[in-house]
């Protein structure tokens, strides 16, 4: 059975995270598939939006899984942070196609680190996020400690980690941890309202919005250069024919994606 469902409908690439039994954690196997997933998605011309959800109805992904790492050594734990960093979590947040996490349940440790890693967050009302790892004698190391600080401000980051503690869904949605809240039910459809608000516009000029606000928050680069370059090369894509044009013959654009 695959670690990872995928299914692509009406141009969005579903993607499950399927360990339920182990309420979706990710070991080895997983974190590899999941980055190769998303990187085939990205490169699909088809897939315009991607969905990342957990199977079952009890858990996003309640993280690393613990019982693959609990004996390694120095070297190992640092090989394991850096080689998921490298498969998944930079790739998710990388990728030019947009990526919206349906928050499901319980998303701690590397859960919530997939979760900050995908360009927009929805949770549903039931779900719980933490940065559980001092608990376990370990910090995140799937980007936990720089994202969880990016997204929610130095302060939060320093309280979540420190004290190992979920916060509600609504909590989450207060200090912008999730861009959303809904109800259980309602999750992918909720998701897919925005993604279908998404697909309306460029996607040409939507991977060039993450590249610049990516570049913002990578070490070597200056975010407004990032943005001057991207915004010049737009003039050259179909899409900005298209998008200017529709607007001047008092039309709705039709992007060809290019
Ligand atoms: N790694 C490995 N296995 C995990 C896991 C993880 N991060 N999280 C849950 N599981 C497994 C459990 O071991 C259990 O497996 P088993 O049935 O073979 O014993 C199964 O998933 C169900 O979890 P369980 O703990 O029985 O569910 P619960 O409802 O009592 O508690 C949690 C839910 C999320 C509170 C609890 O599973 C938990 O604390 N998980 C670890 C969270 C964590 O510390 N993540 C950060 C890792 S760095």
């Amino acid at each position: 059975m695959s670690n990872i469902l995928q299914e692509t409908k009406n141009n969005i690439l579903y993607l499950t995270v399927n360990r339920p039994d182990k309420l979706n954690a990710l070991n080895r196997e997983t974190i590899a598939e999941l980055g190769e997933a998303i990187k085939k998605g990205d490169q699909d011309p088809e897939v315009k939006v991607m969905i990342l959800t957990g199977a079952g109805d009890k858990a996003f992904v309640a993280g690393a899984d613990i019982s693959e790492f609990y004996q390694y050594s120095v070297d190992e734990g640092k090989d394991l942070a850096k080689s998921g960093q490298e498969k998944l979590f930079n790739v998710a947040e990388k990728s030019s196609t947009p990526i919206i996490a349906a928050i499901n349940g319980f998303a701690l440790g590397g859960g919530l680190e997939l979760a900050m890693a995908c360009h927009i967050r929805i949770a549903s009302e039931n779900a719980r996020m933490g940065l559980p790892e001092v608990s376990l004698g370990v910090i995140p190391g799937y980007g936990g400690t720089q994202r969880l600080a990016q997204i929610a401000g130095k302060g939060k980051a320093f309280e979540m980690i420190f004290t190992a503690g979920m916060v509600s869904a609504e909590q989450a949605l207060e200090i912008g941890l999730v861009n959303q809240l809904t109800t259980q039910v309602e999750l992918i459809s909720t998701c897919e309202s925005l993604a279908m608000k998404i697909m309306k516009n460029s996607s040409v000029a939507v991977g060039a919005a993450i590249k610049a606000i990516n570049a913002g928050y990578e070490d070597g680069k200056n975010g407004f250069e990032a943005e001057i370059e991207a915004f010049g090369e737009s003039f050259g894509s179909e899409d900005f024919k298209e998008g200017t044009t529709a607007f001047v013959e008092k039309r709705k654009p039709d992007f060809p994606g290019k």
